[in-house]
């Protein structure tokens, strides 16, 4: 976290590269200078792994990155508290989206193709999520991997995002359907 806000403070909008000391590797982090995070925000990077937060992003307490791919916050988005984006595929946001609290972005799964094998030892499948301009996501919501969001869509709250929901909607529910159009 210090390391961010020192980023963040030096006004950087280019890539820094960050040495990953546990395994070696590189990752990139690019924070504009006007995005803002609140105390208690973890990242962690793997291999791949890519931070973007764009102008005016705000991230709130408790969220957790889990740079595995890409992340990608568009500029004016807000995360809301204690969101978990865990990125094995890409994440990313278009302009101002604003996230409630407890919201999961999951970009990848365990298989369990093979018998009798624990889950733990199976392969993750990366999937990667999109969403569009000017999304609202309520409170305590899960978005899966492989999942593409429109713009202009509100996700009702406690949802469970399994598949692609159309620009322009309101959908709710587990698993999330469109209940109307928004703006009618
Ligand atoms: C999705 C939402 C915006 C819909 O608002 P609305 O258009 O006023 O909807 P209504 O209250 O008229 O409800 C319409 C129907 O959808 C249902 N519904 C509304 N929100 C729902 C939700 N989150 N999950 C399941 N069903 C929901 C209602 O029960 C109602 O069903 P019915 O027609 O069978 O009675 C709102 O319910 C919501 O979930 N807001 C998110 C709030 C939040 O988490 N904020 C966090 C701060 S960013």
């Amino acid at each position: 976290m210090k390391i961010l806000e020192k980023i963040r403070k030096a006004g950087l909008v280019l890539s820094v590269l960050m040495n990953n000391r546990l395994k070696g590797n590189l990752a990139v982090c690019e924070l504009s200078s006007s995005c803002r995070l609140q105390k208690g925000v973890t990242v962690s990077f793997g291999k791949k792994g890519e931070l973007k937060l764009r102008d005016n992003v705000k991230v709130k307490t408790g969220a957790v990155f889990e740079c595995l791919g890409m992340i990608d916050i568009g500029a004016g988005s807000v995360v809301g508290v204690y969101n978990w984006f865990q990125g094995g595929g890409s994440i990313t946001f278009g302009r101002n989206v604003i996230v409630g609290s407890h919201c999961n972005f999951i970009a990848s799964t365990h298989s369990f193709n093979e018998k009798y094998t624990d889950f733990k030892k199976q392969p993750l499948v990366k999937g990667d999520i999109e969403i569009g301009d000017n999304v609202w996501i309520g409170s305590h919501v899960t978005i899966l991997n492989n999942v593409k969001i429109g713009d202009n869509v509100i996700i009702g709250a406690h949802s469970l995002v399994n598949a692609d929901i159309e620009s322009n909607s309101i959908a709710v529910g587990t698993p999330a359907r469109v209940m109307k159009k928004v703006w009618e």
